[in-house]
């Protein structure tokens, strides 16, 4: 393959497009509510009304606005329906020769879309993920061509360097840095991992951008192969992603086929290789050592750091670990330069980032906004606000490892430092919206009861110490406990914090203590009646 296949394969997939298309959802979300039949009702109705020669139905991936789905979307015109159901399909067709359209109209314009900045999505819900000629065609693969035949290993390190971008699997380390580690050190193999095991509670980014777009992924961690030295790469995906899987094998297969995976890519001595682990749903394989472990066919359990893996990872040799949304994008900071990347953002947070939206909020599904976007313009302005009329009380982020922001904060930018001072963080990207009708201990209690489940046992303080905190969550929201037992909950907080091993012990007090700072009411209120402390009043 080389440049003038590459761009023969695009000009032949746009010269083929039909005047008109008709584009369906078939991410996960949309597939749930039944797109599947609605796509095979709109194909049919194509070749019953003999359109076949103008008109095309597209498979495409995610269209974002997931509580709407099944969605579809025409072009070039741009009408989009909203909760299409089969039967009212058909109409979708005939409304193209001016016959009535059944299917609910949805506004393209509205702000859930117009206040967006597509960048890792930019492809999503346009291109069909099942075809690697699409995401050519869109300019693809453009980039791992120019990186392999026109950038040395250091140019590339220091263009990520100079884009700013950090980590997008919720620690935020600059990706430049690591690169840049991972190409020093020296080791019998290199090899580079994409962490797609997503296990935030809430959180669907990642899988999103797999099932809608798995070749941006995979130009990503070979562009990283390319940089760090490395011949061999690993996804590591959740089992609980069958699509993203799919998607992902078939992407694999696409490209190898077309000689962009395998030996000798563009024809240059660059050769790299991507296999597949399917993980098997525990949160702790996320931690970039127990991963590693994992997929060395060890249980998956983290170790102390350092050796870090970027000198020590998989069988003892450097490797690069980065997050789904990490490795998308790093094709388009390629293509537009990192100045142009670096003007995105904050002064500290460059580019995007991905959110899933879910919760007590009208607009459930994927958001990409520029860092340092306040929290209200995310929630109130695109998500809509809380539905029937409620209000919002607080906005959980970061997963299990974040905290509860309340309603009062909410002109907060969010980037990776404005959020740690109010107890939580960016995370990875997931977002839960909470109203009035939202208990904060009964959170607390949730989320501790997802880390009790999930730690590994390796270290005492978060095994015993996570069974210990929910127990007195639990002793709370029964109406049991006392004001020693508030106190008791605290310190532990911060001794589990201080001494577990990894990242899941350290910071699954997190959501109990920004409940506690910014709802202590809540929980004096269910203290038992003896131990409530007196109002000011009395
Ligand atoms: C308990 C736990 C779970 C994690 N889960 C994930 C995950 O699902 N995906 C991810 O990218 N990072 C996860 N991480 C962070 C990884 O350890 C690592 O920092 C990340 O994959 C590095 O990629 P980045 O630099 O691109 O962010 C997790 C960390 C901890 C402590
Ligand atoms: S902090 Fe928890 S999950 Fe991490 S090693 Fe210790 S027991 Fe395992």
């Amino acid at each position: 393959m080389d440049l003038v296949e590459l761009q023969e394969i695009g000009e032949k997939e746009l010269a083929a497009r039909k005047p008109i298309r008709i584009r369906v959802c078939t991410a996960a979300g949309c597939l749930s509510s039944g797109a599947h039949d609605v796509q095979k009702r709109l194909e049919e109705a194509v070749e019953h009304a003999n359109l076949g020669a103008t008109v095309q139905v597209c498979a495409v991936g995610c269209m974002k606005l997931c509580c709407e789905g099944p969605l579809v979307q025409l072009d070039p015109e741009g009408s989009l329906y909203e909760r299409v159901s089969p039967d009212q399909a058909p109409s979708i067709v005939t409304g193209l020769n001016g016959g009535a359209v059944t299917a609910r109209r949805g506004d393209p314009g509205r702000p859930f879309f117009a206040r967006q900045k597509p960048i890792v999505l930019e492809y999503s819900g346009e291109i069909e993920p099942e075809r690697i000629e699409s995401y050519i065609a869109a300019g693809g693969y453009r980039s791992l061509y120019e990186v392999v035949r026109e950038m040395n290993p250091a140019e590339v390190i220091d263009a990520v360097t100079k884009s700013g971008l950090r980590g997008r699997g919720g620690a935020g380390y600059p990706t430049g840095l690591k690169w840049g580690m991972v190409a020093k050190n020296q080791g019998h193999h290199k090899y580079v991992v994409c962490n797609a095991d997503e296990g935030d509670l809430g959180a669907f980014m990642d899988r999103s951008v797999l099932e809608s777009d798995p070749h941006r992924v995979l130009e990503g961690m070979a562009i990283a192969a390319y940089a760090v030295g490395a011949e061999l790469g690993y996804i590591y995906v959740r089992g609980e992603y069958p699509l993203a899987i799919r998607r992902l094998e078939t992407g694999i297969r696409q490209a190898r086929r077309l000689g962009l995976l395998g030996t000798q890519i563009f024809e240059s001595p660059f050769n790299f290789r991507v296999d597949l682990r399917i993980g098997a749903g525990a949160f702790v394989c996320g931690e970039e050592t127990a991963l590693i472990a994992s997929i060395e066919g060890r249980r998956g359990t983290p170790r102390p750091r350092p050796p870090y893996p970027a000198g020590s990872g998989l069988w003892g040799n450097p490797t690069l670990i980065n997050n789904v949304e990490t490795f998308a994008n790093i094709p388009v900071i390629i293509r537009n330069g990192p100045d142009w990347f670096a003007a995105i953002g904050t002064e500290k947070s460059k580019g995007t980032k991905v959110f899933a939206l879910a919760g007590k909020i009208r607009n459930t599904g994927l958001v990409e906004v520029p860092m340092g976007t306040t929290l209200r313009e995310i929630v109130e302005t695109i998500g809509g606000g809380a539905p029937d009329g409620g209000k919002i009380k607080a906005v959980q982020t970061g997963g299990p490892s974040g905290g509860c922001i309340p309603a009062e904060a909410l002109d907060t930018p969010v980037d990776y430092d404005s959020l740690v001072h109010l107890g939580s963080i960016m995370g990875s990207g997931g977002m839960i919206v909470m109203d009035q009708t939202t208990n904060m201990v009964d959170v607390a209690k949730f989320f501790m009861e997802f880390c009790m489940d999930e730690s590994c046992g390796k270290c005492i303080p978060c095994r015993a110490g996570t069974v210990q905190l929910y127990r007195l969550l639990a002793r709370i929201s029964e109406r049991k406990a006392t004001a020693d037992d508030l106190a008791r909950l605290e310190s532990l907080c911060e001794m589990v914090k201080l001494t577990s091993l990894c990242g899941l012990g350290q910071s699954a007090p997190n959501p109990v203590l920004s409940t506690l700072r910014y709802f202590p009411n809540e929980y004096q209120a269910l203290l038992r009646d003896d131990a409530r402390a007196p109002s000011p009043a009395t």
